[in-house]
């Protein structure tokens, strides 16, 4: 790979130690995929910062970058083990938080904004089309390159931490047009009519289109978060994260769509919602916020719960960004959620806590929060927020 005199000197150690580490990464990466250059990146979001998933050996890794390493652009984080503020609530232990500050403690030294979430592009890391950037978390990234058309390829935390340090990124993958042709026509033919639904079709649409980039048609209109879910669900269950929906979409009505066609029907999305649901009624965890959950989702939470009690056998999460919290807290939503029993989750969600143990059953809006919780050897019910709300009410699935 071409390196310029700058570059050359980065890898040479004339940065520092983190610099020099981090260019060691980006060619190693770039040799292998054949990237002919390094790019500008306009941001980065960093995946890896649960303790729970980082383990001591991850925190040493980090504690050694932050001896001199400094982020040259814009970096975010993905949800930590644990809120940061309110940990104990949600049943934290005194040793992982300790450990998991011991990560953040790191990562602020290094310049990056300690935002722990999944949903980056609305608390302010918004790239504008047709822009590199560097991004981990395969949801945001999926959300990056379709509903922006962002240009990112799914980044491991180590190659996001890199590209932090220089600023830049392989150009490879998803960062080259030609890699960002659609190879697969998929024609919608079924109703979508709440939230859920939308991660049952990136169920139904991943298992399908498998490690393909699909172009979709037959969706006539779409909310931002149900993009949001949809895109959690499609890249979890098989796709590479970047498709197009046709009228959605910015990039959809600049390509073709592929010969190669398959079709959604109204049997899939009931198929995907056999598969990823279990036999369970009795309901230990109702989370909702997978993707963290918007101001708008948090709104319509608080409405649901208006003058109701969650169950005393069931804990109830809002898992959200921090920012959406504070406007939360302004709105009174925080309020109504809380003197319902409910509690916030704030920079942290179902899958990077450490749970496993803790709940044998879960509901959610979320086919990727099933998909995680069954790893945590819980049972899973994937439905509306109402359908979520009354589970968290009664304890039951219905
Ligand atoms: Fe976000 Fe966690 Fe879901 S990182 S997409 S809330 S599994």
């Amino acid at each position: 790979m071409y390196l310029t005199k700058e570059e050359q000197r980065m890898l040479s150690g004339e940065e520092g130690h983190a610099v020099r580490k981090s260019m060691e990464i980006l060619v190693a990466l770039g040799n292998i995929y054949g990237a002919e250059r390094l790019i500008k990146v306009g941001s980065v979001q960093v995946a890896g910062v649960s303790y729970h998933n980082l383990g001591d050996a991850g925190l040493e890794f980090l504690n050694e970058l932050a001896k001199d390493g400094k982020v040259k652009v814009l970096t975010t984080l993905n949800p930590a083990g644990m809120d940061l503020e309110n940990w104990k609530q949600l049943g934290i232990s005194e040793e992982f938080a300790a450990k998991q500050n011991l990560v953040i403690d790191a990562f602020r030294k290094m310049g990056i904004l300690i935002s722990c979430t999944c949903t980056p592009y609305l608390i302010g890391n918004l790239p504008r089309y047709k822009e590199h950037i560097a991004w981990s978390e395969s949801s945001a990234v999926t959300f990056a390159n379709s509903v922006i058309g962002a240009m990112t390829n799914r980044e491991g935390g180590p190659s996001a931490l890199a590209a932090a340090f220089v600023g830049k990124t392989p150009n490879y993958g998803l960062h080259l047009e030609e890699n960002r042709v659609p190879d697969i026509h998929v024609q919608v033919n079924a109703s979508l009519t709440k939230l859920s639904d939308w991660g049952a079709l990136g169920y139904a649409i991943g298992k399908k289109a498998e490690n393909k980039i699909p172009y979709i048609t037959g969706i006539k209109d779409a909310e931002l978060d149900e993009l949001k879910s949809f895109c959690a669900s499609v890249v979890t269950y098989g796709s590479k994260p970047l498709f197009y929906m046709k009228g959605i979409t910015p990039a959809s009505e600049n390509c073709q769509a592929p010969k190669d066609t398959l079709t959604i029907e109204e049997k899939d999305i009931k198929d995907a919602y056999a598969n990823i649901n279990d036999e369970v009624t009795d309901i230990e965890l109702v989370c909702v916020g997978c993707p963290h959950c918007s101001i708008k989702e948090i709104a319509q939470i608080a409405e649901l719960l208006k003058d109701k009690e969650i169950a005393e056998t069931t804990e109830f999460w809002v898992a959200t960004s921090r920012t959406a919290k504070q406007l939360a807290d302004k709105r009174g939503y925080t309020e109504t959620i809380e003197s319902a029993g409910g509690k916030f989750a704030c920079d942290t969600c179902m899958a990077v806590a450490p749970l496993k143990g803790r709940f044998k059953s879960l509901a959610t809006t979320s086919a990727k929060g099933c998909f995680y919780s069954r790893q945590n050897n819980m049972k899973t019910k994937m439905g509306s927020i109402e359908e979520c709300i009354e589970a968290a009410v009664t304890g039951k699935w219905k």
